[in-house]
């Protein structure tokens, strides 16, 4: 395909000369492969649009391909063969290293910055967003050549320590290494929430709770985040053990996910040492003001911010901006990253907003390489989710229930299916993660249970089907047809496949839907760069679920392995099927999803 792309441009650059040549996709296979849209060119050369396409498509001609005029777009449509060649060469060829539609090193390094949840916060539906679209991120640029360091700036410093460590000490005993004197855990379903850093949340909600009618204990609370903030050793051997309990939970949900990070070490209480000298380093600035009683504060007004950047409170607590200030200096200092992605909540765009200007003023190489790709808060139907006042719905409980229901649905269906609870686990993970990314990254959305958990209609488990379905072929079909779309192992986000070649006949193609499932195929590498243009996942799932569609297509009408099939058009759909099973499996795996062979 970039063989006619290339080709394409040169034609029409000479045809109009000086005038920007971008070429598009069609909508559909149909229509043609490549297409450009005349409005500029044309009224460049002062004709119109409708008329110029059909000037161009008289004049250019290459060779395997129509020209043709549709309206103002003038469209380049592969001969059926050409089309299957390309294709099927593209992926069945792609060397083990380099799967199709990624991209050799470019030698440009990316920092994604995701999850980040706070510590002795249980992992709620919430920070599934955060997770999953920046694990797409990571992998998406890594697989189209950046250096990609995966940071995860976890909570666990701050104010929120301060009312932890008092409502620790006013309720819990700390002999009991479980956390769980007099507490009745019997309240707590299901079973795996009773661990002790369940028992911890439930004391923090309980604080938040009793503050309310309690003023003084807000007292209580920062007095506690000073004496951590002092080294005092009482709040600091506590800060470790909730801190250790915390990361080993999100540690075993991230396994679960398959998503990691570079380190767990860069969380806000990394930067600690820091803040001193981030802060002189401000003052020397002469960025830095007295705000209101003592607090310090950078005024961003002149770069259209009204609201000032507050880095230090009146009783010299550090705070949240402080940090993320200090942690991007350090970023900039060990990483020397070309781009800083920081997948947050749509709630923190001012913070952000604030970090970004104070950086810029600070050290002019910051421009331009900050990014905050916010998405949408996840809301119940009744209202906001707030850990605070205990109405969250934990990740863990999503991702069981999934697995709960489609296990029904396989215990119905395919009673004899091996491995029953993986493809169940894989599933149910597929509709979880894949809702996620067909939504608009930027939106809120409403959680309830049937839409988060959907498996039928444009949903995960359905492109895995497809997936399945084409293995089920392949196996049928025999010989080491099975083996050729087999999945090695990944390394990063490549999944290696051991390159085939193609048959050398591929008439057997040439059926409309055939096309179509080619065409669609054809439009994975530009989803893939979409994502990490883009900066979300969505356009890579709808591509996933064009190309399920159109192999559904394929599959009713033309037929495969039917006796009155020539062995010619058989190994030629068969050979479809292969690059169709692979083009998913990394597709879905890179937005970390996994494809089951059999379900
Ligand atoms: N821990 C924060 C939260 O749960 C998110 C951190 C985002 N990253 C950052 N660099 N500020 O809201």
């Amino acid at each position: 395909m970039d063989d006619f792309r290339r080709t394409f441009e040169q034609q029409l650059a000479a045809a109009l000369p000086g005038a920007e040549i971008a070429l598009e996709r069609p909508r559909s296979g149909e229509l043609g492969d490549l297409a450009f849209p005349c409005f500029r060119a044309a009224k460049q050369v002062g004709k119109n649009p409708v008329q110029l396409s059909q000037e161009l498509a008289a004049a250019i001609h290459i060779e395997g391909a129509l020209l043709m005029a549709a309206g103002p777009y003038l469209n380049l449509k592969l001969a059926p063969e050409a089309r299957a060649k390309a294709v099927l060469g593209a992926i069945l060829q792609a060397p083990a290293e380099r799967p199709y539609g990624s991209r050799p090193a470019n030698g440009k390094k990316v920092i994604v910055e995701y999850s980040s949840p706070n510590i002795a916060k249980l992992f709620t539906i919430g920070h599934l967003r955060s997770t999953m679209i920046g694990h797409a991120l990571a992998q998406a640029h890594q697989f189209l050549g950046y250096t990609v360091v995966r940071l995860n700036h976890l909570g666990d410093w701050g104010t929120q320590f301060g009312t932890l460590l008092a409502a620790y000490t006013r309720w819990a005993q700390d002999e009991n290494p479980d956390l769980d004197a007099d507490f009745d855990w019997a309240e707590v379903a299901p079973e795996r929430r009773r661990t002790p850093l369940f028992r911890l949340f439930q004391l923090y909600v309980r604080f938040h709770a009793e503050e309310e009618n309690d003023p003084a204990m807000r007292d209580e609370a920062r007095a506690w985040f000073k004496r951590l903030e002092n080294n005092d050793p009482r709040a600091r051997e506590l800060w470790k053990r909730f801190r250790d309990l915390s990361l080993a939970e999100f540690q075993r949900i991230y396994d679960r996910l398959g998503v990691r990070f570079d380190t767990l070490e860069e969380g806000e209480a990394f930067y600690e040492a820091q803040l001193g000298p981030t802060l002189k380093r401000l003052e020397a600035s002469g960025l830095l003001v007295e705000g209101d009683r003592g607090a310090r504060i950078i005024h961003l007004e002149d770069v259209g911010i009204a609201t000032p950047c507050l880095v230090q409170k009146g009783d010299g607590a550090s705070i949240y901006a402080t940090r993320d200030l200090a942690a991007a200096l350090y970023r900039k200092a060990t990483y020397h990253f070309d781009r800083c992605l920081y997948v947050v909540g749509t709630d923190q765009v001012l913070h952000f907003q604030q970090i970004f200007a104070v950086l810029d003023k600070l050290d002019p190489w910051f421009k331009g390489r900050m990014l905050h790709t916010p998405f949408g808060m996840v809301k119940l139907p009744e209202g906001k989710m707030s850990t605070r006042k205990g109405n969250v719905i934990f990740l863990e409980d999503v991702l069981d229930e999934a697995r709960e229901r489609v296990a029904a649905i396989i215990q119905e269906k395919n009673p004899d299916l091996q491995d029953k609870a993986d493809v169940a686990e894989m599933l149910g993970m597929g509709a979880v993660v894949f809702f996620d990314a067909m939504n608009d990254r930027v939106k809120p959305i409403t959680f309830t249970w049937d839409r988060v958990i959907a498996l039928d209609g444009d949903t995960g488990p359905y492109v895995q089907y497809a997936h399945a379905r084409i293995m089920s072929v392949l196996r049928k079909a025999g010989g080491d047809w099975a083996a050729k779309a087999q999945a090695g192992a990944a390394k990063g986000p490549f999944i290696a496949f051991v390159p085939t070649p193609l048959p050398s006949d591929l008439e057997g193609l040439q059926a409309p839907e055939a096309q179509a499932l080619l065409f669609e195929l054809a439009g994975l590498p530009g989803a893939i760069a979409a994502v990490a243009d883009g900066c979300m996942a969505t356009p890579l799932a709808r591509q996933l679920v064009a190309v399920a569609r159109s192999f559904s297509g394929f599959y009713t009408n033309c037929p495969i392995l039917a006796p009155e099939n020539t062995p010619e058009a058989r190994d030629a759909r068969l050979a479809l099927c292969v690059a169709t099973a692979r083009a998913l499996c990394q597709g879905l795996f890179l937005m970390g999803i996994q494809a089951p062979d059999e379900m």
